[in-house]
C-alpha cells in the first residue's frame, strides 16, 4: 500500500497488509531495531501464525522485512505455527551456533503444532501441543535456522502441570548478569502461573521457580515480560517488573484483552512482588494501560536498563478481526520508554512515549495559555490528525476538563479526552469517534485514574494518530490507548470546561510527520 488507505496509521507501525498480532523477538543488535510479530502471509484475519519481520534505526522509521519463520506446511496447511516469543544476541556463543565469529542471534518461540507428529528430532507432539523452540540467525537477524536437531527445546510443561500441554508459550528470555545465566518465562496461560527457568546454552533449561496467580486472572495468562529498572534513577537499587497479558480480564470498563504488571524483587531464580504490588482478591491491579487497546507488551533485549523500551500490540481480542482497516489488520503502539519512580512514597512504573518521537515533529507548534479558561469550548480549527499534544491545567469549579479530537466539521464525529476533577480520572470516550458499528462493545467510554501532582496540576500528553489515541497522564503513571476509525476530514479539535471553569490551561499542539513518506 502507499499508507495513505483510510485509517492507515501514520508514524505508528503497522505491516503493508494481512494480519498481525503480539510483537515478539525484540532485539536491538549492531545498532539496528529489529520487531517481529505474530503475522500471517496469506490473510488479513488470525492464521498461518509466522513471525513478520521489520527494522528500525530509529524506532519510528520501520522498513518491512521478508517473514523471518513462515508457518510450515504453508499455504497447504500448518503443521507447526511459530508463536509469540523473543530473541537475544548470543554474544559468548554459549548456543554453539556461531560460524567463524559471526554472533548468533537465538530466537526462541512457542511451536504451536495443529496435529499430532513425530519431529526430525524424533520427539513426539500430540494435537494442539504448544512446546517452545528456538532458531537462530547468523546474518544478523534477516534469515533463521530452526534448530531441528533438538526442537522443542522445552517439550513438556513442568511437573505437576503436565496436562496444560496446550496451553503453554510465549517464552521471554534475556540473559541475567549476576547469576550468568539465561533466564526464561513462560505461561501456563490456562491456571494464570507464570514458570521461570534458567539455561547455560539456550538449549537446556532447568525450572527455577513459578509465580502466581497473583491479582487480576479473568481468562488466559499470556505474553509474560521480566526486566529490571533503577528506582528514582538509581542504579544501586534495581527493582524487577513482571508484565503480562489478560485475555479476557482488562482493565476495569473494558471488554477483553489487558495487561497488568507486578514489581518485585528477582534474584535469578524467584520473581517476589512486592507487598504494595499485591491487592488480594480486589479489581485494581496494576494495569499498564487502562485502555481497551495495548496488548502483548515486550519489551527489547540488547538495550542498557536506562533504555528499558516496550512496545504493545494497539488492538483488542474482543474485536480485533473486525477493526475496519484494509488490507492490513493492527498495528503496533508507540514504543514507551520506562522508569521506576518513587510518588507518594509508592514505587511507581513510569511510561512516556520514546524520546525519538520528538525527531518526527515539526517545528511549527501550536502554543496557548490561558490563565483562566471559562465554561464552555474554545474552537482550535482544523489541527490536523497526526500530533503529540501537551495539556495543563489546574482545576478551579469545573467538574470536567478536556479536548475534543479528530472531530468532523459538523462535530458529528469526535473523540473526547479529558479529566474529571471529582473523580480525579482521566477518560477517553469514543462513543461517537467515526465507525464503531463493527463490535457492540466498541463504541464506549474509557477511565484511568491519576491523581494532580503536588502543585495541583493536571498533566496529559496526547498522541493522536489516523486510528488511535493513547494519552500519558501526570509523568506517565497513568496510560489509556483506544483506537478509533474517524472519517478523513475529522481534523477539528476544541477545548471544553464543563461545569466551570479551570484555572492555567497550557497546550502545546506539535504535529508530527508520517513515518512512511
Ligand atoms: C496473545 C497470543 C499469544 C500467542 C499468540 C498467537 O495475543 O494469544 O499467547 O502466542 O497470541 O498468535
Amino acid at each position: 500500500g502507499n499508507y495513505k488507505e483510510p485509517y492507515r496509521p501514520q508514524f505508528h507501525f503497522s505491516p503493508a497488509k494481512n494480519w498481525i498480532n503480539d510483537p515478539a523477538g525484540l532485539v536491538h543488535h549492531n545498532g539496528m531495531y529489529h520487531m517481529y510479530f505474530q503475522y500471517n502471509p496469506g490473510g488479513i484475519e488470525w492464521g498461518n501464525m509466522s513471525w513478520g519481520h521489520a527494522t528500525s534505526d530509529d524506532l519510528t522509521h520501520w522498513e518491512e522485512q521478508p517473514v523471518a519463520l513462515l508457518a510450515r506446511g504453508y499455504p497447504e496447511s500448518a503443521s507447526e505455527m511459530f508463536f509469540t516469543g523473543s530473541a537475544v544476541a548470543d554474544v559468548h556463543n554459549t548456543s554453539g551456533f556461531a560460524v567463524e565469529d559471526k554472533t548468533p542471534l537465538v530466537a526462541i518461540y512457542t511451536s504451536s503444532y495443529p496435529i499430532a507428529q513425530t519431529l526430525p528430532s524424533g520427539k513426539k507432539v500430540r494435537e494442539e501441543q504448544q512446546s517452545q523452540s528456538i532458531a537462530y540467525s547468523l546474518d544478523d537477524g534477516m534469515t533463521w535456522t530452526t534448530y531441528d536437531a533438538g526442537n522443542p527445546v522445552i517439550h513438556n510443561p513442568p511437573a505437576p502441570y503436565e496436562k496444560q500441554y496446550k496451553n503453554f508459550r510465549d517464552p521471554f528470555v534475556f540473559w541475567h548478569d549476576q547469576t550468568r545465566k539465561w533466564i526464561l518465562v513462560t505461561a501456563l496461560a490456562e491456571i494464570h502461573k507464570l514458570v521461570l527457568w534458567s539455561s547455560d546454552n539456550l538449549k537446556d533449561w532447568q525450572v527455577e521457580s513459578e509465580f502466581g496467580p497473583f491479582n487480576a486472572v479473568g481468562g488466559v495468562w499470556e505474553c509474560p515480560n521480566l526486566f529490571p529498572l533503577a528506582v528514582d534513577d538509581d542504579e544501586s537499587n534495581m527493582k524487577w517488573v513482571m508484565v503480562l497479558g489478560l485475555n479476557p480480564g482488562g482493565p476495569p470498563g473494558t471488554v477483553g484483552s489487558g495487561t497488568q504488571f507486578f514489581i518485585g524483587s528477582f534474584d535469578g531464580k524467584i520473581f517476589i512482588p512486592d507487598d504494595e504490588s499485591v491487592h488480594p482478591g480486589n479489581q485494581t491491579s496494576n494495569w499498564m494501560d487502562w485502555g481497551p487497546d495495548y496488548y502483548a507488551a515486550a519489551s527489547f533485549n540488547g538495550l542498557e536498563d536506562s533504555d528499558r523500551t516496550v512496545i504493545g500490540w494497539m488492538n483488542n481480542w474482543q474485536y480485533a478481526t473486525k477493526i475496519p482497516a484494509n488490507p492490513w489488520h493492527g498495528a503496533m503502539a508507540a514504543p514507551r520508554h520506562l522508569s521506576l519512580k518513587t510518588i507518594d512514597e509508592k514505587t511507581t512504573l513510569i511510561q512516556q512515549p520514546h524520546e525519538n518521537l520528538r525527531a518526527i515533529e515539526s517545528n511549527g507548534s501550536m502554543l496557548s495559555s490561558w490563565k483562566t479558561f471559562s465554561e464552555g469550548e474554545k474552537g482550535l480549527g482544523s489541527v490536523g490528525k497526526t500530533m503529540d499534544i501537551e495539556l495543563e491545567f489546574i482545576s478551579s469549579d469545573a467538574k470536567e476538563f478536556g479536548i475534543v479530537l479528530q472531530a468532523t466539521p459538523d462535530w458529528k464525529q469526535q473523540t473526547r479526552v479529558g479529566y474529571n476533577f471529582a473523580n480525579k480520572e482521566i477518560f477517553v470516550d469514543r462513543t461517537e469517534s467515526g465507525d464503531t458499528s463493527f463490535d457492540k462493545t466498541f463504541a464506549s467510554v474509557y477511565h484511568a485514574p491519576l491523581t494532580p501532582n503536588s502543585q495541583g496540576v493536571v498533566r496529559l500528553r496526547i498522541l493522536v494518530d489516523w486510528s488511535s489515541v493513547e494519552v500519558f497522564g501526570g509523568e506517565g503513571e497513568t496510560t489509556l490507548t483506544a483506537q478509533i476509525f474517524p472519517s478523513r476530514n475529522a481534523t477539528f479539535a476544541q477545548l471544553f470546561s464543563i461545569g466551570g471553569s479551570t484555572k492555567n490551561v497550557e497546550l502545546g499542539i506539535h504535529k508530527v510527520s508520517s513515518v512512511w513518506n
